[in-house]
């Protein structure tokens, strides 16, 4: 099946069932967009939840099962959302998850297990995308990094590494793949209110809310919106910048 130019570009997005993910699938259906949820199987009660919760938004977002962490999978996951809705115009990965420890105490299962999803996460959705993306010759990719990639955080090693990684290679893909009409851009959110953050111990929580200058966490749907603004078609002369969603936690040129 392939996209035609009436029908709706279709977006998937990767840990689509998570707190970012989620808010980006229905900001994006907003949008106009036909929207594919991906995340792991093994998450049955969240799945029943996400689809009470985007119930108003009708078949325009549609979940579908894969693991990011595994190459094979998810070509085959790719393949699979391909033949049921057609060509992937737009990919947002905002699978991500913590390991949180110090590096003297952090174990290699540690390390490994978060590199898999947050960086090679990545690296296999967008292998397995942009040949598709390059022969149509348009692509949007939307990577989910962190301000915590930018700064360095306490007890990150492991975070920050794939985070700041994630940038890396969206900025190398984007000069691979311009002359192909397809964008890759990087969304950097800071502390939001998600299940991720709740994580955190109360009192370093607290310390950080204290140090963002807007004064509160984040909104996972003030991260969709910057997500939605680079998948449009519009956002064509954008490619390869970062973009900091973070309250003012970090400052940089
Ligand atoms: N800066 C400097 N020193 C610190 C510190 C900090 N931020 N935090 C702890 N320390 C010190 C402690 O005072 C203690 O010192 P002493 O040994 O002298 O007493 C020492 O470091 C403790 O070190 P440990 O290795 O024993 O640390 P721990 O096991 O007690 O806790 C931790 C480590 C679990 C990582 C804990 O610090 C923690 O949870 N930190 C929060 C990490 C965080 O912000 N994660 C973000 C998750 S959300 C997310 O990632 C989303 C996003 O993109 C923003």
């Amino acid at each position: 099946m392939s996209s035609s130019a009436s029908e709706a570009r279709l977006a998937v997005v990767t840990g689509g069932l998570g707190g970012l993910g989620t808010e980006i699938c229905r900001h994006l259906a907003r949008a106009g967009r036909r929207v594919v949820a991906l995340d792991l199987a093994a998450r049955t009660e969240r799945i029943e939840t996400f689809q009470r919760e985007l119930a108003d938004l009708g078949d325009s977002v549609t979940f579908e099962p894969g693991d990011v962490a595994d190459f094979d999978a998810s070509q085959t996951a790719i393949e699979r959302i391909e033949a049921k809705h057609g060509d992937i115009d737009i990919l947002v990965n905002a699978a991500g998850i913590t390991r949180d420890a110090s590096l003297r105490k952090m174990t290699p299962q540690q390390w490994h297990e978060l590199l898999r999803v947050n960086l090679d996460g990545v690296f296999n959705m967008c292998r397995h995308v942009v040949e598709g993306m390059s022969t149509r010759s348009f692509g949007r990719i939307v990577n989910i990094s962190s301000v915590n990639g930018q700064t360095g955080q306490f007890g990150q090693t492991n975070y920050s590494a794939a985070k700041a990684g994630v940038h890396g290679f969206g900025m190398a893909l984007a000069r691979e793949t311009a002359r192909k009409g397809i964008t890759v851009n990087t969304v950097s959110p800071g502390y939001c209110d998600t299940p991720m953050v709740a994580a955190v111990p109360e009192d370093i929580r607290a310390q950080i809310i204290a140090g963002i200058p807007v004064g509160r966490l984040g909104s996972p749907a003030d991260i969709a919106r910057a997500v939605v603004f680079l998948a449009a078609d519009e956002a064509g002369y954008i490619t390869g910048a970062n973009l900091p969603v973070n309250g003012g936690y970090f400052m940089s040129f």
